[in-house]
C-alpha cells in the first residue's frame, strides 16, 4: 500500500460516432481539460471513507459488499468496489476525496471520469497491477451491472487513453485505438450546453440497445457472419425489412450510416477538409434526431441555429442524448459572434440560459504525484 497519492481523470467529447460503441463499431472521442482529481490515503477505520468535496458530502461504504445507494455518485464508487470484490482483489479500507470541474449532466462523462479515476487511484494505491484496458472495462462493467446503465466502452476508454491535442479512433470490438492528430488550424470546437437532462435518458438508452440487438438477430438469420451492426451494411438490413419493425429498421440504419461516417470523417480530417467533416456532423445530428430519436427540442434548437450561422461548419448533439451539449466546429474568427447570437436565440426559444465551453483536448487519466 502506498502512503498517499493523487489521480486526475478527465471528461470527454465525441466528435462523431454516436451509439456505435455498443454496436462494436468506431467512435472518435477525446479527453478534455475538465477533470476530477482524487486523493487516496490510508485510514485507521474499517470502512472506505469517500468525500465528494464539491458537494460537501462524506459517505462510508464497505470494502467488500455494498448494496445500491440512493446517492448517485456513491453507486459509481460502490460499483467499482463490487468489481474488485468479484476479482478477489486485495484491498483494505482507505480514505478517498475527490472534486473537479466537469459540468454534471452535460454529457461530458463525469460518471466515467468518476469510475475510471476512482479505480485508477485504487489500482495505484494498492499496486494491483491492472492494465489500462482492464480499468476501462471494469469501470464499464460497474456502470452496466451496479449502476444499471448498459453503456458502451467509449467514455471509459476515452477517459483512460485520451491524448493531448489528438482525437482517438477507437475500434470498440478489438479495443484498440489510433491517434488522429487533426490540423484544426483556424477552427475551434465549442460545446453549447442546453442545461437540460430529460429523465427518460437511461431508459431510452437501454431500449435503443435492445432494438439494435433485435436488428442483428434478424440479419443473422440470413447472414451468420454478422455478429453486430458493425458487420452489417444497408443491403443486409433491407433484406430483413419485412421481419422487423420500422423503429428497429430506423435504429439500425442510423448505426450503419454513423459507423461509416466515422471512417469518412477521419479521411476528411486527414485531408484537412473541415467543410466535409462538418457536413458529416450535420448528417449525424439529422440521424440522431429522426432515426435514432435521441435528440430533444433544446438540442435541435441549438443544432438548427448553428447550421444557419455562417461561421459554423458542423454541429450535432453529443453523447447519449435527451439533453446535454451540442458540439460545434466553428471558424475561430466567428466564435464570439456565434456565442452571443446563439445565447439570445436559445433564451428566446426556451427561456433558458445556454452555457458555452471552449474545450482543449488533453491527456487521459493519470497519477499526478505522491
Ligand atoms: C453514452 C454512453 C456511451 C455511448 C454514448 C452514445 O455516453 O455512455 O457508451 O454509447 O452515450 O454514443
Amino acid at each position: 500500500m502506498k502512503n498517499k497519492l493523487t489521480v486526475r481523470s478527465p471528461g470527454r467529447i465525441n466528435l462523431i460516432g454516436e451509439h456505435t460503441d455498443y454496436n462494436m463499431g468506431f467512435v472518435l472521442p477525446a479527453a478534455i481539460d475538465k477533470a476530477i482529481e482524487f486523493t487516496i490515503e490510508p485510514t485507521t477505520g474499517s470502512m472506505i471513507e469517500l468525500t465528494a468535496t464539491d458537494l460537501n458530502e462524506t459517505v462510508e461504504i464497505s470494502p467488500k459488499n455494498n448494496i445500491k445507494s440512493g446517492i448517485e455518485w456513491v453507486n459509481y464508487c460502490a460499483g467499482i468496489i463490487d468489481q474488485l470484490t468479484k476479482k478477489n482483489s486485495r484491498i483494505a479500507p482507505f480514505k478517498c476525496s475527490f472534486g473537479g470541474n466537469i459540468p454534471l449532466g452535460a454529457g461530458l462523462s463525469s460518471s466515467a471520469a468518476l469510475s475510471c479515476g476512482f479505480l485508477m487511484a485504487i489500482n495505484e494505491f494498492f499496486e494491483l497491477g491492472l492494465s489500462k484496458v482492464e480499468i476501462a472495462l471494469m469501470a464499464q462493467s460497474s456502470e452496466n451491472d451496479f449502476v444499471g446503465v448498459s453503456c458502451g466502452i467509449m467514455d471509459q476508454y476515452a477517459c483512460i487513453f485520451g491524448e493531448k491535442d489528438a482525437l482517438i479512433k477507437i475500434d470498440c470490438r478489438s479495443l484498440e485505438h489510433e491517434t488522429i492528430k487533426g490540423d484544426f488550424d483556424g477552427y475551434s470546437l465549442l460545446l453549447c450546453d442546453t442545461k437540460v437532462k430529460h429523465s427518460l435518458a437511461s431508459t431510452a438508452y437501454n431500449t435503443r440497445k435492445i432494438e439494435c440487438e433485435a436488428g442483428v438477430k434478424a440479419i443473422q438469420a440470413k447472414n451468420r457472419n454478422v455478429k453486430s451492426l458493425r458487420d452489417a451494411n444497408l443491403k443486409d438490413l433491407e433484406e430483413v425489412r419485412s421481419s422487423i419493425s420500422q423503429d428497429v429498421y430506423d435504429r439500425c440504419e442510423f448505426v450503419i450510416n454513423e459507423n461509416n461516417r466515422v471512417l469518412a470523417a477521419i479521411k476528411a480530417i486527414k485531408n484537412k477538409d473541415m467543410k466535409l467533416l462538418g457536413s458529416f456532423m450535420f448528417q449525424s445530428h439529422e440521424g440522431l434526431k429522426n432515426k435514432y430519436k435521441v435528440s430533444c427540442t433544446e438540442l435541435d434548437i441549438l443544432a438548427d441555429f448553428a447550421k444557419k450561422h455562417p461561421a459554423v461548419v458542423g454541429a450535432r448533439m453529443m453523447g447519449g442524448g435527451f439533453g446535454g451539449c451540442t458540439i460545434n466546429l466553428i471558424k475561430s474568427k466567428g466564435l464570439d459572434s456565434f456565442k452571443t447570437t446563439a445565447a439570445s436565440h436559445y433564451k428566446l426559444k426556451t427561456g433558458k440560459e445556454a452555457t458555452f465551453y471552449d474545450i482543449k483536448i488533453s491527456d487521459g487519466a493519470s497519477k499526478l504525484y505522491y
